[in-house]
């Protein structure tokens, strides 16, 4: 048959079929294919201010591992719904109730500051909707708030920077200076820095703190040199922690009092950072400088489509679309069977870039801490810090 044959008894059938519909009966249902409609993700997260560079970078990871299955998890596919959080924590649960009841998001993909953070377990909590953390490490997601219905692909607070202490200690800093900005991840990364520090003798004499995102550094960097402590440990991420690097180095106690954090203070930041960052010692569950097939190729793949180096945002992006394939692999994409999702979820095992890490109990990663160096524009891999790190979760009622 040729090419308009063809046309021709298309077009008759489908006018036959319409005749059909109209003569048979008036209320037959129009001549439709029906497609399965796709999941809803709905991504809140930061992309304006100082934390705008991470939700990106999780944004892009999570799009190119759908991007890498055709477009589909677990056989449908997926549809956006963006939301800029701004990092403020008033508007969390406005925003988050927004992407629920108003867009009807299958998945919940948020976000960044632990304190936006709280307001999105509020409603994932009430809800029941599927909600993945890519990142915000706020302890009490899964610790006392912690849900079936809730998972994490990064860390808690506590799990980045438990390890410092003992390193600092090793490297003969007996006394430290603490300062970050005053908000619930600073304040959950200064316990975890204090517990493992003072448990391996170490002292801290000094304990600065200013409000989230102010990066005016130059009166407390006075208080640093004045208490003239053995070294440094810091939190900070995104557009602050390039400042406050800069600034640190540019007061002259780079050399004098070294600077030890968790590893945000020099990820996805290096090229800003320049010589200011250059040697410093940090400890995170990502390194650039892996020995790990995955990573290699996630690199490659990331790079390749972005024109852009991943970090370890990227990866935690790039995690939390690998674990909602996994649940929604096992129901072949029917987003309504929740509990089946949860089920193909707990206790996995996710072949992450940054090494295999499992989902504990209480839907958090048991994974490796890494201590690294910047070295250039890397931060290279030095050694394993803590192997198979687990926060305690304390007071998450799925332990018991
Ligand atoms: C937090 O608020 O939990 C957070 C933000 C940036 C980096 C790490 C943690």
């Amino acid at each position: 048959m040729k090419r308009s044959d063809r046309l021709v008894s298309r077009r008759r059938f489908l006018q036959g079929v319409g005749g059909l519909a109209l003569t048979a009966s008036p209320l037959a249902a129009p001549f439709v294919i029906a497609q399965p409609a796709r999941i809803k993700v709905g991504l809140m997260l930061p992309y304006t201010g100082t934390y705008a560079s991470l939700g990106n970078a999780i944004t892009n990871a999570f799009k190119l591992y759908v991007a890498e299955k055709g477009g589909k998890l677990g056989g449908r596919e997926i549809e956006y719904v963006v939301l800029d959080d701004e990092s403020e924590p008033a508007k969390a649960v406005d925003n988050a109730s927004r992407l629920v009841n108003r867009d009807k998001v299958d998945v919940l993909v948020g976000t960044v500051h632990s304190g936006v953070q709280m307001g999105m377990v509020k409603v994932s909590r009430e809800s029941g909707v599927l909600s993945i953390i890519p990142n915000a490490g706020a302890g009490a997601a899964t610790g006392p708030l912690c849900a079936p219905n809730i998972f994490r692909t990064s860390f808690t607070n506590w799990q980045t920077i438990h390890a410092l202490g003992k390193v600092m200690m090793e490297k003969g800093h007996k006394t430290a200076a603490w300062i970050s900005w005053k908000y619930a991840a600073g304040e959950e990364m200064f316990g975890g820095f204090k517990e493992g520090y003072e448990k391996v003798g170490g002292r801290i004499v000094k304990e600065l703190w200013l409000p989230f995102p102010n990066v005016e550094f130059q009166a407390l960097l006075t208080e640093i040199a004045a208490a003239r402590p053995d070294a440094t440990a810091c939190f900070f991420a995104g557009g602050g922690a390039v400042k406050f690097v800069k600034d640190y180095a540019a007061a002259g106690l780079k050399s004098k009092i070294p600077l030890f954090g968790n590893g945000f203070l020099t990820d996805g930041t290096l090229q800003a950072q320049g010589a200011s960052a250059q040697g410093v010692f940090t400890t995170l569950h990502y390194a650039d400088s892996l020995e790990i097939p995955k990573d290699k190729e996630f690199r490659l793949s990331y790079a390749k489509t972005y024109k852009l180096q991943p970090d370890v945002y990227a990866v935690q992006g790039y995690d939390a679309a690998q674990l909602l394939d996994i649940g929604l692999k096992a129901v072949k994409g029917d987003a309504r069977a929740t509990k089946a999702i949860i089920q193909a979820m707990e206790g996995v095992t996710v072949d992450s870039p940054r090494g295999k890490w499992k989902m504990s109990r209480a839907h958090n990663p048991i994974q490796d801490s890494y201590l690294r160096q910047v070295v250039g524009e890397q931060n290279k891999y030095v050694a394993v810090a803590w192997k198979a790190l687990e926060d305690p979760a304390l007071g998450c009622k799925m332990l018991a």
